[in-house]
């Protein structure tokens, strides 16, 4: 019986075979991701704009008997967009998945919000997972298959005080995985949103450390603990398998029942 449960496992999530190209996987949920999806079999093409990050990542997968490649990456940036798109298809002739992880944020009330600070989040956040999938998009409509990954955030739905850009930036991206589902789904292309609640990383650092937007955010989780990125895993090798072929156009939380209501009233009698 153990051995049916393998194969069928095996046969609905897994990822050997198919090359996987990651943004921003260098941070803190790219490396766990990364990791994972090598475990799974995925060939990993590693992309960040940390150069040193990278390599160290693509060293542990080896180390593990995974597979990868670095290519130093910045999203924000058409030109190396394209490049690195183009040496990937002549390297390995294809890509079955798009990991559209990189993102940044800065926090900032919406009354003293700058330009600067506007179109760096959005640069990065929403046209750097426009302009990739763009390029991306046109090798898997000539293969007729692939998978879009596009990492959103709980902030997509529900807004937290300081951080205006950053949740139309991800809301923004919810938005354009469902133009993608239906403009791409003659190609053969599904695109998914995958939206982690409060995971405790350096992106959220700040608001871990401060006693009353921690309590603030654990009252608001059902499981009553922060994500790990860990927790993301499942949910992201389902959507990059096969086992999600009739998934397309949604957008997924991974939130520890964030968005059910978090925490109930204590009930009495
Ligand atoms: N941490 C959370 O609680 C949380 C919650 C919801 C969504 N997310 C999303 O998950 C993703 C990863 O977050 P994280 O917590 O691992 O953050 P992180 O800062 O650890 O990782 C982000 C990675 O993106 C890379 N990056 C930034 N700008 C880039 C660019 N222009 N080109 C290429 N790479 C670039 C960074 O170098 C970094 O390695 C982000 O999109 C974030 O918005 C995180």
């Amino acid at each position: 019986m153990k051995e049916q449960v393998k194969d069928k496992l095996y046969e609905l999530f897994s990822l050997e075979g198919k090359v996987i190209l990651m943004t921003g996987a260098a941070g803190a949920i790219g490396r766990v991701l990364a990791k994972g999806m090598a475990q799974a079999g995925g060939t990993m093409m590693l992309c960040d704009r940390e150069k040193d990050g990278l390599e160290e990542l693509r060293k542990e997968i080896l180390q593990e008997g995974g597979k990868g490649e670095t290519y130093v990456l910045d999203v924000t940036d058409l030109a190396n967009i394209e490049e690195t798109t183009e040496k990937i298809i002549r390297e390995y002739g294809q890509i079955d998945v798009l990991v559209n992880l990189a993102g940044i944020n800065k926090r900032v009330a919406l009354l003293e919000g700058d330009e600067e600070t506007f179109d760096r989040i959005i640069d990065v956040n929403l046209k750097g997972t426009y302009f990739m999938s763009q390029a991306v998009a046109k090798h898997m409509k000539e293969k007729q298959k692939g998978s879009i990954i596009n990492v959103t955030s709980y902030n997509a739905v529900m807004m937290l005080g300081g951080n205006g850009v950053y949740c139309a930036s991800k809301s923004g991206v919810a938005a354009l995985t469902r133009s993608q589902a239906i403009e791409w789904a003659k190609y053969g292309i599904r695109s998914n949103a995958l939206s982690p609640g409060h995971i405790s990383t350096r992106l959220t650092a700040q608001l871990w450390e401060d006693p009353m937007r921690s309590k603030y955010m654990l009252d608001r989780i059902a499981m009553a603990r922060p994500g790990k990125p860990e927790d993301l895993l499942g949910m992201t090798i389902l959507l990059a398998s096969d086992a999600s072929a009739y998934m397309s156009g949604m957008m997924y939380h991974v939130d520890g029942g964030c968005l059910a209501g978090g925490q109930p009233w204590e009930i009495k009698g």
